[in-house]
């Protein structure tokens, strides 16, 4: 097949294309931090389902990167056309010989993330959110969640240092890890970092001495066995150690304002904040007896997409059973997952194949077992280490077969694509030398993937890129950001961080 190329005008400034749309007359020179545009005369435009996408001499769309600014150029495109436009750059940037130039991307929806931000306040609008910076610092989330009034979970120096650097008040931080380094302890106490948690007298010990003004919160064990990740098994004192702790923590002269606890990552048990919230209740009954005074409740992390309506509604009617008459308590949550999960797709490039060729795989009956191996470009020591760390299946999308692409309207579901291929059961590798770099041991894909093809992976927003590492030489996959039509996200991001 022949590429279908379209003549382009040649002088387009995307900058001055969305001025009038996003700026609404504003000078341009408002726009210091980021650089909004519409990318809808990029290469985007002219790729129908049956264009090969591979080498069509097109100009390159703008660079990610805006040289005058410190946050990356930020598209108004929906995330699919994003991924058809990096498809697209990346063929140019083959045909133009560069290194990586079929480097795997995620594209970054950040008006998900508003929207799940409007989610929550809906459901609890009582609860604060500290975002969980473990989940996924991508520093132009952090910037949107800032802005729209979020506070911050932070785990390590590091982390306390990134939310500090968007100018985030050191009272909008809890430094949620139960065991910290002595020296990171001593950070928090430099930065202004005051809210920390604890759950054993060692940390209370360390505490004591090199940050005796913070205000500390204990974190309880509650049931997580319902959940994909059992935090409890590292952290969380039971209820029984509840009273000697707080016995130890005023000998020290420590100031505790609350409890705390994490029901686990990707809870699939609503009824677990129920219980927890109950356990709290008995924890703060301890507290008072002890001659503490608690203002603060930290209901952690474990919300999920799918069922947080659910989740919300049970962990509000709790709290209004066991804390409606405490209006002097404070509530927080330390929501990851929720927020970035399904904000971020994947889009990876088939770099190698062994197998059969496609007319044998056609002729021959497709008995279950694997039959093709595809080697991708990011895999479990990249952003996949999702499988290993977090318990995840990933399930991907065939964006191109054939280096044609596929009908974007398939893209929203695998048995809408499956319906339209002739399938073959194979193996989908990372790129390392390493064979626990499997992705997907098992999974029906089309026959006419080639070496080149580009596949799709949803949801890969939580516990991906933040644990991926370089091992063997091989990139950690940017990002591609898009506010899609959620124009607010503009103005939030361009707010000065130090009004935040
Ligand atoms: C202390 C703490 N808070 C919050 C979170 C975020 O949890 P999630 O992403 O499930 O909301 C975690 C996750 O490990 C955590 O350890």
């Amino acid at each position: 097949m022949t590429a279908q190329v379209q003549s382009l005008p040649t002088n387009i400034n995307f900058s001055d294309r969305v001025s009038a749309a996003l700026y609404g007359g504003r000078p341009q020179s408002v726009a210091t931090h980021a650089r909004v545009v519409n990318v809808s005369s990029s290469p985007v435009d002219i790729i129908t389902p049956n264009t090969k996408v591979f080498g069509m001499g097109l100009p390159s769309p703008p660079p990610e990167r805006d040289e005058e600014g410190c946050l990356p150029t930020i598209h108004t495109e929906p995330v699919d056309s994003l991924l058809r436009s990096g498809i697209a750059s990346a063929a140019l940037a083959a045909a133009a010989h560069q290194p990586d130039a079929e480097a795997a991307f995620f594209v970054a929806d950040l008006g998900h993330v508003y929207r799940q931000h409007l989610r929550w306040t809906r459901c609890l609008p009582n609860v604060t959110p500290f975002y969980a910076v473990k989940a996924n610092p991508d520093p132009v989330v952090l910037r949107l969640l800032s802005a729209l009034g979020s506070g911050f979970d932070c785990a390590s120096m590091n982390e306390i240092n990134m939310v500090s650097e968007i100018g985030v008040d050191p009272s909008r931080v809890i430094f949620a890890n139960p065991c910290k380094p002595t020296s990171f302890v001593k950070h928090a106490a430099r930065m202004g970092v005051d809210m920390t948690t604890f759950d054993n007298v060692d940390e209370l010990v360390k505490i004591a001495r090199v940050h005796p003004g913070a205000k500390l919160v204990l974190r309880i064990l509650t049931d997580d066995s319902k959940s994909l990740c059992r935090l409890g098994l590292k952290f969380g004192a039971s209820l029984i150690a509840v009273p000697t702790l707080l016995v130890k923590a005023k000998e020290l002269g420590l100031n505790v304002v609350g409890i705390s606890f994490h029901v686990g990552s990707g809870c699939y048990d609503t009824g677990a904040f129920a219980d927890a919230v109950a356990r709290a209740k008995k924890a703060f009954e301890m507290g008072r007896e002890a001659g503490y005074t608690f203002t603060l409740l930290d209901v952690g992390g474990g919300f999920e997409g799918e069922r947080f309506e659910e989740a919300a509604a049970v962990l509000d009617q709790a709290l209004q059973t066991h804390f409606g008459d405490c209006p002097e308590v404070k509530i927080i949550a330390e929501p990851g997952r929720f927020y970035v999960s399904e904000a971020f797709t994947l889009a990876a490039n088939i770099i190698a194949r062994r197998g059969p060729e496609r007319a044998l795989l056609e002729a021959e009956t497709d008995d279950g077992n694997p039959r093709v191996m595809y080697y991708l470009n990011d895999g479990v020591y990249g952003s996949f280490n999702c499988i290993m760390f977090d318990h995840q299946t990933v399930h991907p999308i065939w964006l191109t077969v054939g280096k044609v692409l596929t009908d974007t309207s398939s893209w929203g579901s695998t048995s809408n694509q499956e319906r339209t291929c002739a399938m073959a059961s194979s193996s989908l590798w990372g790129p390392t030398c390493d064979s626990i770099d499997c992705v997907l041991a098992n999974v029906s894909l089309p026959i006419g993937l080639e070496v080149g093809d580009w596949l799709g992976f949803r949801n890969m927003g939580a516990y991906t890129i933040c644990a991926a590492s370089s091992f063997n030489g091989f990139d950690r996959t940017k990002v591609v950001y898009t506010i899609g039509d959620e124009f607010v996200v503009e103005n939030l991001l361009l707010q000065p961080t130090t009004t935040m």
